[in-house]
């Protein structure tokens, strides 16, 4: 009895001469996310009917962040039906109008109290207002690896070495592309519940790219823990197998 009284006295005492972060950091307002960037610019004209609107920011902007109420494009009162893509690897968010737009016509994008992953919520809304042409642009198709070439690319030299065998680390086997699509794909994460490894179509909800690219969010370490790539994890990301993979997931 004794012996457990002096053992909690020493841990409040600790407490008090060791005080956790915790405190300290709620009382701290993270710095805002801040706009860096956008395409087209404020007072663009003729502007191509089937663009895409980009707003790039200085740090990851978080998928929860991104929706209709925070990101929206507009034609006069109408609101401009689009979908929005989170880049993780560019640091920024992507309106994709699902119809082309009204050719000649004053449009405005916003964008609003979005926030990264450890980064406040924008300091100020901001608007860009810009007028569309006559004309098209020819796009470039996307490029959508396969499953096949991630994994010769990546997964066999940097992963499998661990992540293979009867108890594989966090219970996911990348041994085989057979393997690596049953563990990864709607997989939900063992170490955070809750956070799904591959979604489909979205690498920036991705709990796989979070814990290549080291993110505020992620359990335990980042991946892989030797440290030896990637060797960016920045903005304007330029690693490209890191590319090939967020490529994969949005094509699935
Ligand atoms: C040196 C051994 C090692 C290497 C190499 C390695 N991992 Fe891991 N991995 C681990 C361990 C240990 C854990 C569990 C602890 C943790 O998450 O920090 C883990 C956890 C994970 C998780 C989290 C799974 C979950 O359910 O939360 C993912 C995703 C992951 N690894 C992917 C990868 C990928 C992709 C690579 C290759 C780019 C890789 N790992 C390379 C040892 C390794």
């Amino acid at each position: 009895m004794t012996v457990l009284l002096l053992l909690l006295w020493g841990a409040s005492l600790a407490r008090c001469i060791w005080p956790t972060s915790e405190p300290y950091l709620a009382n701290q307002d993270p710095p805002p996310l801040e706009l860096v960037s956008t395409v087209p610019e404020p007072g663009d004209e003729g502007v191509e009917t089937n663009g895409v609107l980009v707003f790039t920011f200085d740090a990851p902007v978080h998928p929860d962040a991104v929706s209709r109420e925070t990101v929206w494009l507009t034609a006069g009162t109408q609101d401009v039906a689009s979908a929005r893509r989170v880049s993780l690897l560019d640091c920024s968010v992507t309106l994709r109008p699902h119809t082309p737009l009204i050719p000649l016509l004053s449009h405005r994008a916003e964008v609003e109290g979005v926030y990264g992953f450890t980064a406040g919520p924008l300091a100020e809304p901001f608007a860009v207002v810009f007028t569309t042409g006559d004309s098209t642009v020819v796009e470039p198709s996307p490029s959508t690896p396969s499953l096949p070439e991630v994994f010769s690319a990546v997964f066999a030299s940097r992963c499998a070495g661990c992540h293979s065998g009867a108890l594989p680390p966090a219970g996911l086997n990348l041994g085989t592309v057979e393997e690596a699509a049953a563990g990864l794909i709607n997989r939900e994460s063992t170490l955070r519940p809750g956070s799904t490894l591959v979604v489909p179509g979205r690498h920036a909800s991705s709990y796989l790219m979070w814990k290549l690219l080291d993110l505020p969010s992620v359990f335990g370490d980042p991946m892989p823990p030797n440290g030896d790539w990637p060797t960016d994890r920045g903005c304007a990301n330029t690693d490209a197998d890191l590319r090939l993979i967020a490529d994969w997931i949005d094509g699935l």
